[in-house]
């Protein structure tokens, strides 16, 4: 075989391998393989030579040339796969949804000052131990009025403006309860006194009464709070409710007072006020000053109500409280009207919300509420 159209064949060859390897798309790869392999392709040429030399020659010669052209036929399929598969990833890559991207932090909610308060006053009273109870919205005359010694004709059913639901079919009309002081008697009826070392409640929750003004809701919050022992005395009332407002309004120092008053289902009953100042813009600061604002109710479990639920009131006392919810937030965040406490506007929920999260205020200004 001619020494110099073998070292012909082999370059032209190694020429072709290049391209193979230098092209970009599966097209350009079938231009290659036609320019080689097809009809008039320059190794087909050469084949078609083959006729014109010996048979030794021949042989040698075949030999190379089917080698080069099975290489190209593998090269040509080596590199199709490998561009199929780039092309692939290439369009899974292009196609991708960008599952991480974030929503607009403008969306975020907040927590509404209300409950923020539950949480509040709910942690605060754990801390002293005690546990959260819950009651019926609608209650019976017995448990919002009776059970509480408030009697049939006693005048706090009047100042109570209660709802009254429709008669039902044994002539007993239902009441939304008024107050959160019903879920005294029904835990009191659920639980064993004998068998606890001391029960120490407290009920947040909704109450309902006829009024509506800008300090007034007819659906409103209360927390209610009892406590029963052996050696409970006025001093506990005393300790635990002093501990509290200074807690939740975050002064130490707070002055807290004990006014004598009156409720049906305590005595002695009492007033708890906390020491305020007025500013000259008539908006509040809570904290030292001349002024005092009532905050809550309280006094030592009537002996009735306790005999009522068949506990001896010769052995046991207790004392309970209840404060309004609401008024306790708009003093605490400096909110001057009640309304929009149920209105969902969000502007107003930006303001005085709080973020769940962190637990920090958006809104910065505490303690001035206008009177
Ligand atoms: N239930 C009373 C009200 O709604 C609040 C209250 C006062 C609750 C004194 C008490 C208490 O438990 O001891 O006005």
């Amino acid at each position: 075989m001619p020494k110099n159209l073998k070292n012909e064949i082999l370059l032209v060859g190694k020429g072709l391998k290049d391209k193979i390897s230098y092209a970009k798309n599966v097209k350009s790869l079938e231009d290659i393989r036609i320019s080689a392999l097809g009809k008039k392709g320059e190794i087909t040429n050469y084949l078609k030579q083959l006729k014109s030399f010996d048979h030794e020659q021949r042989i040698q010669l075949g030999s190379v040339l089917n080698e080069i052209k099975n290489n190209l036929l593998n090269s040509l399929e080596e590199k199709k796969r490998i561009i199929i598969n780039e092309e692939l990833e290439k369009k899974l890559l292009d196609e991708k949804i960008d599952i991480t991207l974030q929503e607009s932090p403008n969306n975020q909610g907040t927590l509404h000052p209300l409950s923020k308060t539950i949480d509040d006053i709910s942690a605060i009273f754990a801390d002293m131990g005690f546990e959260i109870a819950v009651g019926p919205d609608i209650e019976t005359d017995y448990y919002n009025f009776t059970a509480l010694n408030i009697p049939e004709d006693h005048p706090a059913r009047q100042e109570h403006d209660t709802f009254y639901l429709q008669p039902d079919h044994d002539g007993f009309r239902k009441v939304l309860r008024t107050h959160t002081s019903p879920v005294q008697i029904r835990t009191l009826e659920k639980i064993n006194i004998e068998k606890l070392d001391e029960l120490r409640v407290i009920v947040p929750g909704r109450t309902y009464r006829s009024d509506h003004d800008a300090t007034h809701s007819p659906m409103f919050h209360q927390c209610e709070g009892l406590v029963i022992g052996k050696k409970i005395k006025m001093s506990h009332l005393k300790g635990a409710l002093i501990e509290f407002c200074r807690v939740f309004f975050g002064s130490e120092n707070l002055p807290v007072r004990f006014r004598p008053s009156f409720f049906p289902f305590t005595e002695p009953s009492a007033e708890v006020d906390i020491g305020c100042k007025k500013l000259q813009d008539g908006s509040l600061s809570i904290g030292g000053g001349e002024d005092w604002l009532e905050i809550l109710g309280s006094g030592m479990v009537h002996p009735k109500v306790l005999s009522g639920v068949g506990i001896d009131p010769d052995l046991y006392q207790g004392f309970a409280f209840g404060m309004g919810l609401e008024r306790l937030t708009m003093l605490k965040y400096g909110i001057p009207d009640l309304r929009p406490f149920y209105d969902s506007d969000l502007r107003w929920l930006k303001h005085y919300g709080f973020l769940g999260i962190e637990e920090t205020s958006l809104h910065s200004g505490l303690n001035g509420v206008n009177s």
